[in-house]
């Protein structure tokens, strides 16, 4: 969510609330807590009598979420609003429906996937979280290699286009890894493979590819960089791997162009994030991660809680909403 801007000082009061007049009599205070209570059919008015000064969701045609769904999407959604998902015993078929998605879309992505085994990877609240999780396994497997060879592991570095989206920003910044960008050129606005293996050093945790640049859309060359890659890790001894940011080309290459090798084809792409909700009618707020194969999420990232009785493996960051008070901390504001 984005910072609040919200400021306390001017207006203490709800100002108007147009059709809820009848039951409002008193001023209602913005910040504190009314010493009275009030019917609920009148809070229900104000809250609405609000939200008609946002916009028209079926209006915006501007920014990546589409805003409509089916209504059997809706149906389905409003069955389940009143299941605290995240209890898997209590609720093991939407966990097995999570699951489902998980497989399909390592098995779109062509992940080495045996007969009779499960993929690798987790559903999330959309790409930003996918690429936290993703950044964190390689910062953590790049760790354990470098303490297991005796050698310093308190400078990880993460190479990619200076294109990326404004979350791999936020990953370096609040998991301490440098980041490390390849300058976009005149007529040239995606990473060049050649400058990003040219980057890479011992410390580099992963070059992360995207797969459908936020600003163009545009695909890069990520079967070159695993080429250029494989050549230079054999040289350096390193095993340096890929990320691809599929955020917004994950569900359009292996339908459109399902000749170009982006995916688990390549060896040293170890994992891959996408977003559900950028292609069209899906409500935001979903996307996910997959990883090549079991090694490639360290063990020691996934928690294993059985308070209510069976194992329950998870892996993911729970998500904060809610604006902050601060204005500086996030510059670049893609969409
Ligand atoms: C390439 C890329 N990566 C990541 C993201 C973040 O995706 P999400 O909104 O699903 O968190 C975006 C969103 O625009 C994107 O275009």
């Amino acid at each position: 969510m984005v910072l609040t801007t919200t400021n306390p000082a001017p207006k203490q009061f709800v100002e108007s609330s147009t059709f809820a007049s009848r039951y409002v009599r008193q001023p209602l205070p913005r910040f504190q807590m009314p010493e009275t209570s009030m019917p609920k059919e009148a809070a229900y008015q104000v809250i609405t009598d609000e939200l008609m000064l946002d916009g028209n969701p079926r209006l915006n045609l501007a920014s990546f979420v589409t805003t409509w769904m089916e209504p059997e999407c809706d149906k389905l959604m409003m069955a389940s609003i009143n299941k605290n998902y995240v209890d898997m015993d209590e609720y093991p078929v939407t966990t097995e429906l999570q699951n489902r998605c998980v497989n399909m879309i390592a098995n779109l992505f062509n992940a080495p996937i045996g007969s009779g085994e499960a993929a690798v990877g987790v559903g999330t609240v959309g790409s930003s979280e996918a690429i936290m999780l993703a950044g964190l396994a390689f910062k953590r497997k790049w760790q354990q290699k470098m303490k297991s060879q005796g050698k310093p592991y308190d400078k990880p570095n993460i190479v990619t286009g200076a294109n990326v989206q404004v979350c791999w920003e936020k990953f370096a910044r609040y998991f301490e890894v440098e980041l490390k960008e390849v300058k976009l050129k005149e007529g040239y606005y995606v990473m060049d493979p050649v400058k990003a293996v040219e980057m890479v050093d011992e410390n580099t945790i992963c070059v992360a590819a995207i797969l459908g640049s936020t600003l163009t859309g545009e695909f890069e060359n990520v079967k070159l960089l695993n080429e250029l890659l494989t050549k230079k890790n054999k040289e350096t001894g390193w095993d340096t791997p890929i990320h691809v940011d599929a955020a917004s080309g994950g569900f359009i290459a292996p339908f459109v162009y399902p000749k170009i090798e982006w995916d688990f084809r390549l060896p040293l792409v170890k994992s891959i994030n996408v977003s559900g909700h950028k292609y069209g009618l899906v409500y935001a707020g979903i996307g996910w991660v997959v990883w090549r194969s079991k090694e490639d999420l360290p063990d020691d990232l996934v928690f294993h809680i059985n308070y209510l009785g069976s194992d329950q493996p998870t892996f993911t960051l729970n998500f904060s909403k809610g604006k902050i008070f601060m204005h500086t901390s996030i510059q670049r504001s893609h969409p």
